[in-house]
């Protein structure tokens, strides 16, 4: 399968009264045609900020400084973000659904007329067409009578259910790129995981790649092809799903593993990874997890932040000096 987004250095600050937040800084990623791939960090790493920059919906005091997001062959930082074809892509080519369906979906408006619009506006439907295919939309992801229900507004809906029209609105105009920013959290763990049957049953259906956006990195365990963690507005570890769960190279993943439950390991025990990541403001020189890491060394304390390197010359790479691989007795759950 090939390339279909390559995002190369890409950096996103915001200018605060307290400083510049250097919310996305330096971070490369890409994604295959039909695959899946999850994108993981505590809160406030810059998980979001690196999709949004993708779709250019950063707002003030937000914006995006350097870096290409290359998607067919172009690089699509370069256009308007009002212009025509940024917004082409927003919707279209590239769909996100938000960490809070509420947020999304306007409160105002019925289903129908929400998702004729899209498939409307991109697709280029009539009306009738168009109120047509959001029934079976609606069917797909799984809602009860469709034909009536999509002329009930949101919040009719439950919480789990929105959530299904959501995948449903994202994938109406057929995207290359579905983007789930968190759309679980709120919910409890079974719905989370239909959710995420359903979204992954779906863009295999529809042909798309689906990026997963999330905290929980027991939550990508099953789904996802490779894995960027996120730490402080950085990768700090990638490589495939397989690779990371079996051998974790990074101090922070070890942690995250530790830290948050799997939908398929039941029983485990939860150890919270101590302490807060830094401030972004005010990020020191050396590696930012320094203050956090169990395993740091002279090195850690003497060195400027290290690069990202490939440890296994395979993709498998790491923003660490000490590679927990080669340390005694360190395995994943
Ligand atoms: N409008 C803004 N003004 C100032 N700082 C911002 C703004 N939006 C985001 N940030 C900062 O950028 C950083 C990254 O935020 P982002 O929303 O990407 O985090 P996240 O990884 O998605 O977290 P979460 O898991 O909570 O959704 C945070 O430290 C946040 O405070
Ligand atoms: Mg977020």
């Amino acid at each position: 399968m090939g390339r279909l987004l390559e995002v190369r250095d890409l950096r996103t600050y915001f200018k605060t009264d307290d400083g510049l937040v250097k919310a996305v800084d330096g971070v490369s990623f890409y994604i295959d045609e039909q695959e899946i791939v999850g994108v993981v960090g505590e809160s406030g790493c810059g998980k979001s900020v690196t999709q949004l920059s993708v779709m250019q919906l950063i707002a003030n005091p937000g914006k995006i400084v350097g870096g290409e997001v290359i998607f067919e062959g172009e690089d699509i930082l370069k256009y308007k973000q009002h212009g025509e074809e940024m917004r082409a892509i927003r919707g279209g080519k590239i769909a996100m659904i938000f960490q809070e369906p509420m947020t999304s979906l306007n409160p105002v408006l019925t289903l129908n007329q929400q998702l004729s619009e899209s498939l409307m506006l991109h697709l280029k439907m009539n009306k009738e067409d168009a109120r047509k295919r959001a029934i079976e939309l609606l069917g797909l992801v799984g809602i009860p009578s469709p034909e009536t229900r999509i002329d009930d507004y949101p919040h009719q809906f439950s919480g789990g259910m929105r959530q299904r029209v959501m995948i449903a609105m994202g994938l109406s105009c057929n995207p290359k790129i579905l983007i789930a920013d968190e759309p679980t959290t709120a919910l409890d763990v079974t719905t989370q995981a239909q959710l995420l049957e359903l979204m992954t049953e779906m863009v295999e259906r529809f042909k798309s790649s689906l990026v997963i956006v999330t905290h929980n990195l027991g939550v990508v365990a099953r789904y996802a092809k490779r894995i960027y963690i996120m730490y402080a507005g950085k990768i700090v570890e990638e490589g495939t799903c397989k690779e990371i769960f079996k051998r974790p190279r990074h101090p922070y993943t070890i942690g995250l593993l530790n830290s948050v439950p799997r939908l398929d390991v039941e029983g485990e025990r939860l150890v919270p990874i101590e302490g807060l990541p830094p401030n972004l403001t005010n990020m020191p020189d050396q590696c930012a997890f320094l203050p956090r890491c169990p395993y740091k060394t002279e090195k850690c304390r003497t060195s400027p932040m290290p690069e990202l390197r490939d440890v296994t010359g395979e993709g498998h790479k790491i923003r660490c000096y000490v590679d927990i691989a080669e340390v005694d007795n360190v395995t994943a759950k």
